[in-house]
Parts: C-alpha cells; sequence; structure tokens
C-alpha cells in the first residue's frame, strides 16, 4: 500500500514537473520581433506573441539617466478563422526628446528577450533623411536588395507608397514578406535588414492591402487595420462610413476581425502626420473611394491650411495621378485632387502602384469638365496640365506647380523597362522614367533645402533634382 501511494505521488511529481516545463515551453513566445511606429501621437514599439497570459514590458533607456523608465504595454488579441490566436502589444515610448537616441529592451517577465534602439523623430531644426519604396512585399530578390540598400541609406523613417504585402494583405503573408525582410537579424542583399525595429515605416494603403476584404475568401485579410499603428485622425470615423472599405464575405467574419482591429478600422484609411519640419497627408486611393466627395476635399484642404508652420507639404497614396506607364494606365484618377494639393502648396505627391520610377515635371492640371471620376467609373480623368519645363533641380530648384513621383520598384515585378529609352511612348508631363530595375526615393530635408535622389537596388543613383525654398 505504502509502495502504490509513492508510485503514485512519484507519477504526479513527474505530471506536475513535465506541465510546468511544458508552460515554460509553450507560453507566451514572440512572433513577431519589436517594430516602430508613429501611433497617434508619438513613437510606439509593438510586437506580437502567442495567445499566453504574460506580463510584458519595454525597459527604455534614454540618453541621460533620469529617462529610463519602464512602459507596461496595451494589447489586442487578434483571434480570426484560419490562424492562431495571437496578441498585438503596442507600447509608446514616453517623454521623447526630438532627435535623441533611446535605446529599449523587451522583457518577458523578468527576461530580456529582445533590445534595439532607435532616434526619437526629429525636430523642426533638424535635417532629416526618409526613404519611399511601394509595392514592396512580394517576396522577390529584388525587395530584399532594396531592404538592403534602405538600410544603408541610414533613414529616420521610411514612407510605404502601399501594397505592402502581395497578394492579398493577409496576416499570413506579413509573416512570410514582410516582418522577416524588414526586420531581419542581419543586413544583407539576400536577406533583408534590421530596420522596423530600429527605423519607424510609416504606410499608405494599397489595392493589394485592402481592396480586397472579403473575409469569407481570407479571413486573416485586410492585415492593415491590425498590425500597423498610425494616426487615426482622418475623415471616416465609422464603420460603413462612405467611401471606406466596407467588408464583405462571410458575416460570421466580421466580429472578430471588428474585435481585433477595434479602432484603427476604418479610421485608419486616411491620416495626417508631422515629421521634422514637414507635414504629411496619406491617403486611400482605393477605387471604392470618391476624392471628388465635397467633405473629403475639404478635409484634405482644412488639414493643409491648418499647418501654416510646416516647411514642406507631402502626400503618400498608392494610385499615381500621373503616370505615362502602360500598365494601370487608366487609373490615374488621383489626379482629381490636383488643385486642392495646388492650393495647398505641396511640394511632391509619393505614389506606387506602378513597378517603376517616374518623375513629373512641376505641374499644375485642370480636369475637364464633366469627365471627373465618379465613383463608379475607373476611366481615366483628363484635363489639361501646365508645365515648369524651366525646373531641373540643378540650377532651378524653385518650382512652379506640384512634382509627382512615381516610386513603386519595392520588390514587385517591374513595369514597362521597354519605355525607358522610349521618351515619346511618355506623356507630356513625365521627366524621368526608370524601370530598368528596381529602386527606392532617398529625401534629405534640411530646412529649406530638400534633395531627392532615386537609389537603384544595386545601390547606383538614377536620378537626382533639389528643391529650395
Ligand atoms: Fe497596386
Amino acid at each position: 500500500m505504502k509502495k502504490k501511494i509513492l508510485i503514485t505521488c512519484a507519477i504526479l511529481l513527474v505530471l506536475i514537473i513535465a506541465a510546468r516545463l511544458y508552460r515554460q515551453i509553450a507560453k507566451a513566445q514572440l512572433l513577431v520581433k519589436p517594430y516602430l511606429q508613429l501611433g497617434s501621437d508619438g513613437l510606439k514599439v509593438l510586437w506580437h506573441t502567442t495567445d499566453w497570459d504574460e506580463t510584458w514590458s519595454l525597459e527604455i533607456t534614454g540618453e541621460h539617466p533620469f529617462k529610463s523608465s519602464v512602459v507596461y504595454p496595451e494589447m489586442r488579441r487578434v483571434k480570426v478563422p484560419t490562424i492562431a490566436a495571437h496578441r498585438v502589444y503596442c507600447a509608446d515610448l514616453p517623454r521623447l526628446t526630438a532627435g535623441e537616441r533611446i535605446g529599449y529592451r523587451l522583457l518577458k517577465g523578468q527576461s530580456s528577450v529582445f533590445n534595439a534602439s532607435t532616434l526619437a523623430p526629429k525636430s523642426t531644426r533638424e535635417p532629416y533623411r526618409f526613404v519611399v519604396f511601394g509595392d514592396c512585399g512580394a517576396g522577390t530578390s529584388s525587395q530584399l536588395a532594396v531592404a538592403y540598400q534602405t538600410y544603408l541609406a541610414k533613414p529616420d523613417f521610411v514612407f510605404i507608397t502601399g501594397d505592402i504585402v502581395y497578394s492579398s494583405g493577409r496576416i499570413s503573408q506579413y509573416r512570410q514578406q514582410f516582418f522577416p525582410i524588414y526586420n531581419a537579424d542581419q543586413a544583407s542583399p539576400t536577406v533583408g535588414a534590421p530596420l522596423l525595429r530600429s527605423t519607424l515605416f510609416v504606410a499608405a494603403p494599397g489595392n493589394h492591402d485592402i481592396l480586397e476584404r472579403d473575409l469569407g475568401r481570407y479571413p486573416d485579410g485586410l492585415a492593415y487595420f491590425l498590425y500597423w499603428a498610425q494616426p487615426l485622425n482622418g475623415p471616416l470615423e465609422t464603420v460603413g462610413s462612405p467611401n471606406s472599405p466596407t467588408l464583405e464575405g462571410a458575416k460570421k467574419n466580421w466580429t472578430p476581425f471588428l474585435e481585433a482591429a477595434g479602432k484603427n478600422y476604418p479610421r485608419m484609411a486616411n491620416f495626417s502626420f508631422d515629421y521634422g519640419n514637414a507635414h504629411w497627408i496619406v491617403l486611400d486611393s482605393n477605387p471604392y473611394v470618391n476624392w471628388t466627395d465635397p467633405s473629403l476635399r475639404a478635409w484634405i484642404s482644412k488639414d493643409l491650411t491648418s499647418t501654416k508652420s510646416a516647411t514642406w507639404r507631402f502626400v503618400g497614396f498608392h494610385h499615381p495621378g500621373f503616370s505615362s506607364a502602360k500598365v494601370h494606365f487608366n487609373d490615374q484618377w488621383m489626379r482629381v485632387l490636383s488643385d486642392v494639393f495646388e492650393q495647398g502648396a505641396v511640394d511632391i505627391v509619393f505614389a506606387g502602384h506602378v513597378h517603376n520610377y517616374q518623375r513629373s515635371f512641376p505641374l499644375r492640371f485642370r480636369t475637364n469638365p464633366g469627365t471627373e471620376k465618379l465613383i463608379s467609373d475607373l476611366g481615366r480623368v483628363d484635363g489639361t496640365w501646365t508645365l515648369d519645363r524651366s525646373f531641373d533641380g540643378k540650377a532651378k530648384t524653385k518650382p512652379e506647380g506640384v512634382i509627382y513621383l512615381v516610386t513603386g520598384a519595392g520588390g514587385a515585378g517591374l513595369y514597362n523597362p521597354e519605355q525607358q529609352s522610349v521618351p515619346s511612348s511618355w506623356q507630356g508631363f513625365t521627366a524621368r522614367y526608370y524601370a530598368e530595375k528596381h529602386s527606392l526615393t532617398q529625401v534629405d530635408v534640411n530646412d529649406r533645402t530638400l534633395s531627392v535622389r532615386q537609389v537603384s537596388e544595386d545601390g547606383n543613383e538614377v536620378d537626382r533634382f533639389t528643391l529650395t525654398k
């Protein structure tokens, strides 16, 4: 009898130890390493974990010891069909001094599991650099090479002009073609680079991110609203708002998505932010949005005029208003906003969608009456443009009009390289066209001087121009 009790106790002890070991192994694991986001009011660090309770915290170290602190994150649970439930943690970096070097350490309980450092966003007086590219998360060798060139450029932030991951903006695609490449542990043209952990990323949503919104077909779709933390100051305030990416497909999958997305959906489709001495507006250019809608146009106008102190004004969205490439030639409906951008003194509009690089002459555009894009009409918008052909970005650096850049060569297959050497195939507004290789746009801002370089995936400069105020 005594022996039986001893054996039973021993078995129980083994089971308890095994259960504890299992919990040690199986409990909260890091699924996605920390990445930097803008959030609504400053820099945030996000990371993803398995769906286990754990005390996560972020230990922050500033340049001054008294600024060290521990931040406990907010958490959203993502429990959508086809994907194991997981958690998205989001921690604010507190009390940032512009341009300050900040270190952070991610703690699971008391254990340090990850550390990195970054620079706090620059002040209005400091010079800074940003990189722009789009159409990137395709899992190609060129995506890796562009990521590596971006890393070499050491930008203060990266702006993605949409089509962040192919081909349907799904959680599964972020895990394969976004996080591992832009947050790789090593920097290499064949691997990617450790960018996201130390460099702020901001993005506009493209058609491959949020146009496909049939949650029956892709229950893990619309991951843009789950994984990005961008300002919630745009015009779409409620679910079902006109001009928003309304949900489609199996209704049973809507609630899990809405619960996981929280306030991000649909408001994060459009927003504005300030960085350094510039003001940015980021727009959803997908075809369900009617940008002739007076209330939307008024939102842009008001936003641009309310930032009088900004030296530079930039706009970013996916579908270019001005492109010469034959692919997607009829997708140029965003030119209906040209007059709003001109009145708001916008300097450069960054777009993607077309997988190459194009620079317009500084231009002003007037839509022909009656040819404005209607919400159900995906056709071209005809009109007349006035070009500043005297601007060369070297001797003459004060443009008359807005410069429109297409920079959609971040990784997905290039479009119409055969047009590069045939300027007669370009529209009159196109000043430069580069489609031979993938490339990125590097912008250096120093007070009232702005220098733009287009850099190929192998590190060669393929265009350069300067703007001054
Ligand atoms: Fe696109």
